[in-house]
């Protein structure tokens, strides 16, 4: 059999929209603003097909004729967020995180400080499977924790993904990713056949919220953990920095940061320090 031709890249003469260098930067710069994504030159092709779709679904005919929308419709901003931003995520993503977990702040609140006050964020929740995650860790140690002072904010910039989230409802193949003393966590959904839902009492430790980390926080904490991982991947070092100092001041003494993989911390932030793979730990 012939090998196949390898496809040649887009070029802007193959594009079905007109896609100037100038349209890419001043999207490119959108972002950053509206989000701190800052957006490499190497996904010029993920931005035009990302957004191909709204030129579509608007009926407009060039990049630049969307570029003038976006500006004179705030409405169009959720919808370009949403379009760029990159949503992966999975249940029990980075396990070692919810052994941590479990072990430094499930298991001592079930054993010392049951009745009392503990708050998880997720912070770029993305369609909800970490905050889900988070919250099964907790009802399985802790049996009765909706009747507990035990809740989870869990925020992302993505509307579709807050919804999403909101809902509960995951694939039933999802079910692979989760270990399975957590599967009785899963119920058949009523409505779509091959879905599941995830279980009252689990969901129930949940509020999801839109949030742009970027933006003043709307809440005082302080967290007894925060989740933020594989959302730092897409901002720069100075937004990183400032986005770390911002979460140390929200974490109580004692409580933890648990980050991506791939964001280890350059530098020496004061009030924080490694604890674990990916995990830091607030000291002041
Ligand atoms: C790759 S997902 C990570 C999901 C989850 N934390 C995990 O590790 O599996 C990154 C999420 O960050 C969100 N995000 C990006 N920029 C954001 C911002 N400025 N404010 C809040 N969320 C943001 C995106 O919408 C996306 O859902």
């Amino acid at each position: 059999m012939p090998a196949a031709l390898p496809l040649p890249a887009p070029n802007d003469a193959m594009r079905e929209f007109h896609f100037s260098d100038a349209d890419f930067r001043g999207l490119v710069e959108l972002a950053y603003q509206y989000a701190g994504i800052a957006l490499a030159d190497s996904k010029r092709n993920l931005v035009y097909s990302r957004l191909s779709r709204r030129l579509r679904a608007l009926g407009l005919r060039t990049f630049a004729e969307y570029r003038t929308y976006l500006d004179e419709t705030d409405a169009e901003r959720e919808n370009f967020i949403n379009a760029i931003s990159t949503n992966l995520t999975k249940f029990f993503r980075e396990s070692h995180h919810f052994d941590h977990f479990r072990d430094h702040v499930a298991v001592p609140y079930a054993r010392n400080k049951a009745g009392g006050r503990l708050r998880i964020w997720s912070a770029g929740c993305s369609s909800g499977e970490e905050p889900h995650t988070i919250a099964m860790v907790l009802k399985r140690e802790i049996r009765d924790v909706e009747r507990q002072d035990v809740r989870i904010l869990a925020t992302d910039i993505d509307t579709e993904m807050v919804a999403r989230g909101t809902r509960g409802e995951y694939p039933s193949s999802s079910l692979e990713e989760v270990p399975r003393p957590y599967h009785e966590y899963f119920e058949r959904s009523a409505t779509k056949a091959d879905n599941l839902v995830v279980a009252r009492a689990v969901r129930s430790l949940i509020a999801f919220k839109r949030l742009n980390l970027m933006e003043t926080w709307p809440f005082k904490g302080p967290f007894d953990a925060i989740f933020c991982r594989n959302v730092m991947i897409y901002f720069d070092a100075p937004t990183k920095a400032n986005l770390i100092d911002r979460f140390t001041a929200m974490i109580r003494p004692g409580g933890f940061l648990y980050i991506g993989h791939s964001e280890s911390l350059n530098g020496v932030h004061p009030g924080i320090s490694l604890v674990g793979r990916t995990i830091y730990r607030r000291t002041a």
